[in-house]
């Protein structure tokens, strides 16, 4: 009996049995880094070349090139049938499978269908682009240089009017289905075709099945990319042009804008080169890449609207980020995607531009300054402030607080240069929400190995950025060693933040904070800094401190305090618009 497993049924398992357990019962393996290293099973080898990547879910040898996942291991390894290897990994793992029920069956002959029309339309396309017919669409990618080799790789085609209709009509094809498919379109209740008269891009899925088209006019019509529309197989937030084509053996991704930009680059010899259809990128496309690929390189057009793009496309990874994933920015010029960098430059002008690529800071910092024009200390501190909070969207704690260090550095060093360190000072002790910041501060050197517990909580509020940038030196201190205490942690916040005086911190007296006084008491402080955080909850900090600040400026006139007040306006300002999006 041929038995059906779903994709669904067989991604469940192999997102719960790691490749290292399967592997591991059989071969000798040895964890280094991410990675698991031994003697290759499949060939004859003295030292290890076979390694096995749980987070990528295949094993793979650089000796011999043996490489699949766990299914793949249990038929090639243990002779299993590919039914045999799914029921014993779905026993390991605790999954039950359950054949197809005629209902799914059902379903899965459907999609079939689909697919299978889908590749008939392929086909079609692509005999007619190398027939008299598709002469001039030929021409024309050929003019672009696009080569022979990549039309035949990318299974390019072209759609004539009329021909697809006819063709299916003579396979005897469903024209109902033909356009549950998306090749066809029900037009006041006639098929009509979806593409004519337009060059076609296969659009194929991870493997190579053909899910949808993207169609480019030669001439004025609109638009000029049309792309097949939503369906049971054609989802615009999941499809990525290019990746049938992934190299899951490199590290590297290139997001890119079009599809020419991709068969260009590829023909260039770039690997793992993807775009998304004519949309922003999605989670799904970035979790997708993200499970094999660490370094993203993102090279949109060199238009505003890339640049634009790309800052979207770091939003969306940003969640995702974690240690050992990087995401690169290279910003082309006006005039240039990555198509023309290539075709019109060449490949060693692409590489040079990928090697120059911008980190994330740069990037963003980058993006900032062609927003705002002027640099006034208040659009200076907005564009500090924007970078910071979309740093917040990193999940992973330490790596996030790294990056905000980036951030201070970045603006403590162009601070320097220009007017005086506005920013990088605590807040005042004028008002209550400045006292408690820094009683809050000062908790955390007397004891910082409370900090862990509430790290979460400060991550979640909004405090000065003085106390901010403080608090991320005390982060660091937690993660840079074991032994946390007090005799420790004062010199390490002198050396790494001298613009902190500790010695004044923590000789004042908290009349707001009498927990402070009784220091050997843990349990007093905890309560105490519970106490302080629960007042920033309220969200009123802000307020206040704005209130707090225009006494304080009606009494002193000081400019110094004229600009903290600015700045907190502007703060205010700024959340109101994020809210509002
Ligand atoms: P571009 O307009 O930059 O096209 O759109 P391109 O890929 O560089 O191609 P050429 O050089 O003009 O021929 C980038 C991508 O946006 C989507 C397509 O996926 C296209 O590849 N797009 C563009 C649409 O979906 N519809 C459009 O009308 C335009
Ligand atoms: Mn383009």
């Amino acid at each position: 009996m041929t038995l059906h497993f779903s994709d669904d049924i067989l991604s469940t398992i192999k997102d719960r049995l790691p490749v290292s357990e399967v592997v591991g019962k059989r071969v000798l393996l040895k964890q280094k880094g991410k990675d698991f290293l031994g003697l290759c099973p499949f060939h004859n080898e003295k030292t290890p070349s076979f390694t096995v990547n749980d987070q990528k879910e295949f094993y793979h040898c650089f000796g011999c090139g043996a490489h699949g996942d766990i299914f793949r291991f249990l038929v090639d390894y243990e002779k299993r049938s590919f039914p045999e290897a799914v029921s014993e990994c779905a026993l390991l793992s605790g999954v039950t499978i359950t054949p197809m029920t005629p209902q799914q069956l059902q379903q899965k002959s459907e999609r079939d269908q689909l697919f299978e029309i889908l590749n008939i339309a392929k086909t079609l396309y692509a005999d007619t682009l190398h027939s008299n017919k598709g002469q001039s669409f030929k021409d024309y990618l050929i003019r672009r240089g696009i080569t022979p080799l990549s039309i035949k790789d990318f299974q390019l085609g072209c759609a004539i009017t009329g021909e697809l209709k006819k063709h299916l009509t003579q396979k005897n094809i469903s024209l109902n289905l033909a356009e549950k498919a998306g090749a066809l379109k029900l037009d006041n209740g006639e098929f009509k075709e979806r593409f004519w008269d337009r060059l076609v891009f296969p659009i194929l899925d991870i493997k190579g099945r053909t899910i949808g088209f993207g169609g480019r006019t030669l001439g004025e019509s609109q638009p000029k990319y049309l792309n097949s529309s939503e369906n049971d197989i054609f989802h615009k937030s999941d499809a990525l042009y290019g990746i049938h084509r992934l190299n899951p053996k490199k590290n590297t991704a290139i997001f890119v804008e079009g599809y020419l930009d991709v068969i260009a680059l590829v023909q260039a010899g770039f690997s793992n080169v993807f775009a998304p259809m004519g949309t922003s990128v999605t989670i799904e496309q970035a979790k997708r890449v993200l499970r094999h690929c660490q370094q993203i390189y993102f090279c949109f057009d060199g238009d505003n609207a890339g640049g634009k793009a790309m800052r979207r496309a770091a939003d969306i990874f940003l969640p995702f980020v974690e240690p050992g994933i990087e995401l690169r920015f290279v910003r082309l010029n006006p005039n240039e995607d990555p198509h023309s960098v290539v075709t019109e430059q060449s490949h060693q002008e692409m590489l040079k531009k990928l090697k120059a690529a911008d980190n994330l800071i740069t990037f963003l910092n980058k993006h900032e300054l062609e927003q705002v024009f002027e640099d006034t200390p208040s659009n200076r501190a907005l564009r500090r402030k924007r970078i910071l909070t979309c740093l917040d969207k990193v999940s992973d704690h330490y790596l996030k607080s790294l990056y905000k260090n980036q951030v201070f550095e970045l603006f403590k060093k162009n601070n320097n240069k220009t007017s005086g360190a506005l920013l990088t000072n605590l807040p005042e002790t004028v008002s209550l929400p400045a006292l408690y910041e820094q009683s809050l501060l000062k908790a955390f050197l007397l004891h910082p190995e409370l900090y862990l517990e509430f790290m979460e909580a400060i991550h979640s509020k909004s405090l000065t950025e003085g106390t901010l940038e403080a608090l991320s030196i005390i982060e660091n201190y937690v993660f840079s060693t074991d032994n946390l205490e007090f005799s420790s942690i004062v010199p390490y916040i002198k050396k790494n933040l001298p613009t902190l005086n500790t010695d004044e911190l923590l000789g004042t007296v908290n009349i707001h904070a009498p927990f402070l006084s009784t220091p050997n008491d843990t349990q007093r402080i905890k309560d105490g800094i519970a106490e302080i955080l629960d007042y920033f909850d309220t969200g009123i900090s802000l307020d206040q401190h704005i209130s707090d600040m225009q006494q304080r400026f009606k009494q002193t006139q000081d400019p110094k305090d004229w600009d903290v007040l600015k700045r907190l306006i502007t703060q205010k300002a700024q959340r109101h618009n994020d809210d509002d999006r």
